[in-house]
């Protein structure tokens, strides 16, 4: 069935990223295989993304002299326009997260659909009851202040754990599903 998933590190105390948006805390904690991102990816048919997540993947990749890293089409929400690079399959959207929605879900062609960041896009999916689960490694740093994991008061009911598993020695992969707004859990 296709889910429509978080699936991001944090720091231990909520943050994403750095203020700044560095992620150089994050890449000493722990490898893509141990993280089983491969895994993952492969059952990706869907990519989102907020405007700065974009804009940091691009300038690394074109820094690193890498191709767009992903093959599934991609929705980038923005305000702006922005530059896109050879090969990438984008898609510029703005507004609420529901009306793009459906296009993404025809996309996965049954596969998921990642929300690969930030915060509050996540927080955005989960407003609207379109957010199943949520998957954070969690890293063994704190950063103090930064760009938040979800910026959003969510208490009851809480996040359902799945599951919780160390991720080589500065990780924890907590997978969590989502109540869906009203209460009612994603089956
Ligand atoms: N630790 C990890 O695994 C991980 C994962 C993902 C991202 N990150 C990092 O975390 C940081 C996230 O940055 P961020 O918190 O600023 O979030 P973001 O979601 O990447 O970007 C926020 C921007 O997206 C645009 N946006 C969001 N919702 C929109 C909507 N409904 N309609 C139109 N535009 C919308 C706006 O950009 P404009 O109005 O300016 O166009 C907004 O300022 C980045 O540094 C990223 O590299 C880390």
């Amino acid at each position: 069935m296709s889910k429509t998933l978080y699936y991001t590190a944090s720091s231990l105390d909520g943050f994403i990223a750095t203020e700044d948006d560095s992620l150089d805390w994050l890449f000493p904690l722990g490898e893509g295989q141990d993280t089983g991102y491969d895994a993952f990816i492969a059952q990706v048919g869907a990519v989102v993304m907020g405007a700065t997540t974009y804009e940091w993947l691009l300038r690394h990749t074109q820094q690193a002299g890498s191709p767009w890293p992903y093959r599934q089409p991609c929705w980038v929400f923005t305000h702006r326009r922005l530059a896109a690079p050879d090969g990438a399959d984008l898609r510029f959207v703005q507004g609420p997260v529901a009306e793009a929605h459906p296009a993404m879900r025809a996309a996965a062609g049954g596969r998921h659909i990642w929300v690969v960041g930030g915060g509050d896009l996540a927080a955005q999916f989960h407003d609207a009851g379109l957010l199943d689960e949520a998957i954070v490694h969690l890293g063994s740093v704190t950063l103090g202040r930064g760009r938040p994991l979800f910026p959003r008061r969510a208490t009851t009911p809480p996040w359902q754990l799945l599951s919780a598993r160390p991720v080589g020695t500065g990780l924890v992969e907590l997978h969590y599903r989502l109540p869906r707004r009203g209460g009612v859990a994603a089956g």
